[in-house]
């Protein structure tokens, strides 16, 4: 009789890759969290796409963000099947193509929180003391990609164990859903629309 349970070298292998995934996605959070540090703020080389403030354009493009991203969970569900719906056979391709659009669209909005603010904590030059939503939000904000780094490596590694592309998934959606709840719906809830008036 022939045994096909993994052997040890196979069990490590398949481990091997998660392990490795999260420690580079660790690694991408810190570093874009040093460089959030190490750069000095400037408005220079960003945009507000035609909105009043850069801080109003990156609200509305969280919007879409977080719209998108919330759509990526429901895809997921039906995927997998646990909701009662079957799944249509352009729905995987919808799903890749809307995650990238998040993704891509993160990119802009944290290249201008990074460039034009960094990661605050502590006092600021002039003194201010930082409160601690900006904090969480600058710390969720890179472990983003981070986390983005682990849902790659997780969509591609094909031996990898069945837990970890939905872990790897369920964590991704859980910090863009913080980052947004830390940014864009606390400006909502602190300013109401964007408009001429707000900041
Ligand atoms: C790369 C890491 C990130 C850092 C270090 C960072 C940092 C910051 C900081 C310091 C602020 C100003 C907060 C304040 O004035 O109190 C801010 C604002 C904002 N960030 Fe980020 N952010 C990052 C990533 C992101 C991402 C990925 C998104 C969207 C998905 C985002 C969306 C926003 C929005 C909409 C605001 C304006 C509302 C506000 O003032 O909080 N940020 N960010």
């Amino acid at each position: 009789m022939t045994d096909s349970s993994p052997t040890a070298g196979q069990q490590t292998r398949s481990m091997t890759i998660p392990l490795v995934a999260f420690a580079a996605g660790a690694a991408v959070a810190v570093l874009i969290g040093v460089f959030g540090r190490a750069h000095d703020p400037t408005l220079d080389g960003t945009t507000t796409l035609g909105f009043h403030t850069v801080i109003q354009m990156k609200v509305v493009v969280t919007t879409v963000i977080g719209v998108l991203v919330v759509l990526q969970l429901l895809g997921a569900l039906v995927l997998y099947g646990k909701l009662p719906i079957t799944a249509p056979p352009w729905l995987g391709k919808a799903h890749r193509a809307s995650g990238a659009t998040a993704l891509v669209l993160a990119v802009f909005v944290a290249y201008h929180c990074l460039w034009a603010l960094g990661l605050e904590y502590g006092h600021l030059a002039d003194g201010e003391k930082v409160g601690a939503r900006t904090v969480i939000h600058g710390v969720l904000g890179c472990s983003v990609f981070g986390a983005a780094v682990v849902k790659v490596a997780a969509v591609r590694a094909k031996r990898a164990p069945g837990w970890f592309l939905p872990v790897a998934g369920g964590l991704l959606f859980t910090l863009f859903v913080a980052v947004v709840l830390t940014s864009a719906v606390w400006y909502y809830a602190n300013y109401g629309l964007p408009d001429s008036h707000g900041y």
